[in-house]
């Protein structure tokens, strides 16, 4: 095993934006180039499973995710790229795990929380539509997690908390059993940036502001022109500092594009031209992978079979972990 385990997870709930090619994929598949990282990227279907319960979606939303890293040029021999239900030891170790989670941590989840304060506002019963699933989800990702002992996490900064009570869940285990567990760290890339969605809230599928990646050309150039905008005139200056279009632009930009366009906002380019820069930015850079996805997506089969390889090198490391887990905490051959 290489120093460095970095590991995680894709749910598959949808199809994935601009935001997620430039805060998640595209820094993923960067940094699985690098020789002294083993890089685990995973499908995270049974993650997915608490928010989905649409069957078509579900495989559709798992098709198009991985057809996209793929399309993106995730290298699947460096890189352990599989779907998190092809690897059944992780739900094993879910269960191992959840035996000896306190669940007064579980009760402190920010998304759990979330919800029964929903419904206490609104004055519904507080488990009003909460499964075992929603409740336990911090307990399934940190199987996730310790099962490869991961040591770093790239997450959200949503996600922080979750990776916290692995930590936990992993030193209360390590206490009582054994050290089995690496601690794992999460890491959030200040570098990368938050992409804005069209109205210039953060770009996320809950705010209904998104911009798909593999939008057709025209629809894409359509969804750019729809980013919000102040009403400063062609010749006024703009501030682009203060412009949700300017941070994606410069998401996609090197640093001579960047000052480039800055100098023009400050010179009051028209809003219109800025849009149609950033258009033909953004789509000058998905072209390739454009072709590459939708040649990826007319053949699933080839997917699937990419995903079960990678499922098998999961398990070939899953298998004997597990086995000493087990051994760890009594379920033992009796002779
Ligand atoms: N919960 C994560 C999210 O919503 C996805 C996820 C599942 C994950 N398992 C993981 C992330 C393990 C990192 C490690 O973004």
């Amino acid at each position: 095993m290489k120093k460095r385990t970095v590991l995680t997870g894709i749910t598959t709930t949808g199809a994935p934006h601009l935001g997620n090619y430039v805060g998640a994929i595209k820094p993923c598949i960067q940094a699985s180039q690098n020789a002294d990282v083993q890089s685990c990227y995973f499908l995270a279907d049974y993650h997915a499973l608490v928010k989905n319960d649409d069957p078509d979606l579900m495989r559709q939303s798992t098709l198009e995710i991985a057809a996209t890293w793929l399309a993106l040029g995730l290298d699947t021999e460096t890189a352990v790229f599989y779907r998190q239900s092809d690897v059944p030891e992780i739900l094993e170790l879910t269960w191992i795990l959840t035996c000896s989670t306190a669940k007064g941590l579980m009760n402190r989840a920010h998304a759990y929380k979330a919800v029964v304060q929903e419904n206490v506002d609104s004055g519904a019963d507080p488990d009003f539509a909460i499964t075992m699933g929603l409740f336990s989800y911090p307990v399934l990702m940190a199987a996730d997690i310790l099962l490869f002992k991961s040591t770093h996490v790239p997450v959200g900064r949503d996600q922080v908390q979750h990776l916290e009570m692995a930590r936990d869940i992993a030193q209360r285990f390590n206490h009582h059993y054994g050290e089995l567990f690496v601690l794992p760290e999460a890491v959030i890339d200040e570098h990368v940036a938050v992409l804005p969605g069209q109205d210039g809230r953060k770009m996320s599928k809950s705010y209904n502001n998104t911009i798909p990646l593999w939008l057709p050309e025209k629809q894409l150039r359509k969804a750019i022109m729809k980013i919000v905008t102040n009403s400063l005139e062609p010749g006024q200056a703009k501030d682009p500092d203060d412009s949700a279009l300017y941070t994606i632009y410069a998401a996609f930009a090197n640093q001579e594009q960047r000052e480039a366009m800055r100098h023009a906002y400050r010179e009051g380019i028209a809003w219109g031209e800025a849009k149609q820069l950033t258009f033909e930015l953004i789509n000058a850079e998905l072209i390739p992978g454009r072709e590459r996805y939708e040649a990826l997506i007319a053949d699933p089969g080839r997917i699937e079979e990419t995903l079960l390889e990678g499922a098998q090198k999961a398990r070939a490391y899953a298998t004997p972990f597990l086995a000493r887990i087990r051994e760890a905490i009594g379920i033992r051959k009796l002779k």
